[in-house]
């Protein structure tokens, strides 16, 4: 469920009709509305109620300063992959002791930057991370707390770009190792071995991978424990689908999902870490765009809408499918036609859908491509020198730009002509 309808024929966000969005800030833009975000936690702090939990937000997925605070104000903590999302969690006033630092290769400047504002836990994927990370923590007289992350080489069932728990991908360390690392962190220095850590990939929208996965992780941990380590805290990872298509059976809900974290490792007495992504922002953003063109061609119509891959890659990159609606609410009855719904980019590539059944429209029309919130905004980039999409945040009956639209000068002036040329 999302906060996004229509009322009195115009699609919301929340109270705000999307109109009024797009006559403020101009399009494309992205539009977020603060109550789903809200309740897609509170969905996953329910999940885990039967437990000492911490919901760790996958800041990759939106890392909108506003949307941080939002969720660090809920008492989230935060999962970062990068020193800049290190620091975007601080600047949200998270603090330190909830956020868990993953990824295959941090830096050691990341993992000082770290060490020195307050981490909770870094979630280790490699020996060389490891020795790394213990020579640095030692020199600095601190100790890291660190979970290694385990590879179960277990099939996610998802899109091959964004699974990452099979035996090839180059996440984690094989689980047939796990117990030669453990022994090897306790030997090291600086370094204090606290969990376990998995993440078997994005959007999966079937229960079967994580179960398999987290089976996997309670033998080891009790393999662990009987090696003498004391493993207190389990990191499932994030990973829960979303519904894409409105007609079509939807994902299994975080209920369900935190039904299977209990049923596999709930009797270890372990303080649980999820870290969700899409499902908490997912479904709670839009990217609003206008219709520039109606373009007839050789036995297709052509919406050319002033939106393109740049502000919402995951079309061109995934095939990725996202809703799209007109924003004035069609009448009952209104006949549709197929569109080829595409982007301003110079690459054919820059086609949001092909075929989609619309009613008629014009430019200057506004649609919304749905469930753009996670993996939108941060993927957008200035491909075409087009300014990088604005972000807004809906509350209530009103809303705040979150991210400015730059201004072409602005992007110019970004660049430098070496005095030599
Ligand atoms: N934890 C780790 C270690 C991750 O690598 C990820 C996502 C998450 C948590 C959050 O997963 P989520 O709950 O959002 O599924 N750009 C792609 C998705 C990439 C996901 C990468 N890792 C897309 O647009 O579909």
């Amino acid at each position: 469920m999302d906060h996004f309808n229509y009322q009195g024929g115009v699609l919301c966000a929340e109270d705000v009709p999307l109109t009024r969005i797009a006559a403020e800030v101009g399009t494309p833009v992205y539009v977020y509305s603060a109550a789903t975000l809200r309740r897609h936690f509170g969905l996953f702090r329910q999940a885990l109620d039967w437990t000492d939990h911490l919901v760790c937000f996958a800041v990759k997925a939106n890392s909108n300063l506003a949307v941080l605070k939002l969720m660090g104000d809920l008492g989230a903590g935060m999962d970062v992959v990068s020193g800049g999302e290190y620091a975007r969690a601080r600047a949200a006033g998270v603090p330190g002791d909830r956020i868990v630092f993953s990824g295959v290769g941090k830096t050691v400047a990341e993992m000082r930057q770290a060490l020195e504002g307050g981490i909770r836990q870094f979630n280790v994927e490699s020996e060389p991370e490891l020795h790394a990370l213990s020579q640095l923590a030692d020199s600095m007289g601190v100790t890291a707390p660190v979970a290694i992350r385990i590879n179960p080489d277990v099939d996610a069932k998802t899109h091959e770009k964004i699974a990452t728990g099979k035996s090839e991908n180059k996440f984690g360390i094989p689980i047939a190792r796990a117990r030669q690392v453990y022994a090897e962190a306790a030997s090291l220095p600086g370094i204090s071995v606290v969990g376990v850590d998995m993440h078997i990939g994005s959007q999966l929208t079937d229960l079967e991978p994580f179960r398999q996965a987290y089976t996997k992780m309670a033998g080891l941990v009790r393999a662990l424990r009987a090696d003498g380590h004391a493993i207190t805290r389990l990191d499932m990872g994030g990973g829960l689908g979303i519904p894409y298509r409105r007609d079509n059976s939807a994902p299994p809900l975080p209920i369900e999902y935190g039904q299977v974290i209990r049923d596999t490792v709930g009797d270890l007495g372990c303080e649980i870490e999820i870290e969700p992504g899409r499902n908490i922002v997912g479904n709670a953003g839009i990217l609003l765009t206008s219709v520039i063109y109606v373009k007839e061609g050789e036995g297709r119509n052509f919406l050319i809408v002033d939106a393109a891959m740049n502000d919402l890659l995951r079309p061109a990159m995934y095939g990725a499918h996202h809703d799209i609606v007109p924003v004035r609410e069609p009448l009952p009855g209104t006949e549709v036609q197929p569109f080829d719904v595409v982007g301003p980019v110079c690459e054919t590539g820059d086609t949001f859908q092909k075929g989609t059944q619309l009613p008629a429209l014009a430019a200057g029309d506004l649609v919304a491509f749905r469930s753009a919130g996670a993996y939108g905004a941060v993927m957008a980039s200035e491909y075409n020198t087009r300014p990088l999409v604005p972000e807004v945040l809906v509350q209530d009956d009103h809303f705040a730009v979150i991210r400015a639209r730059p201004t072409v000068e602005e992007i110019l002036n970004r660049d430098t002509i070496p005095e030599w040329l």
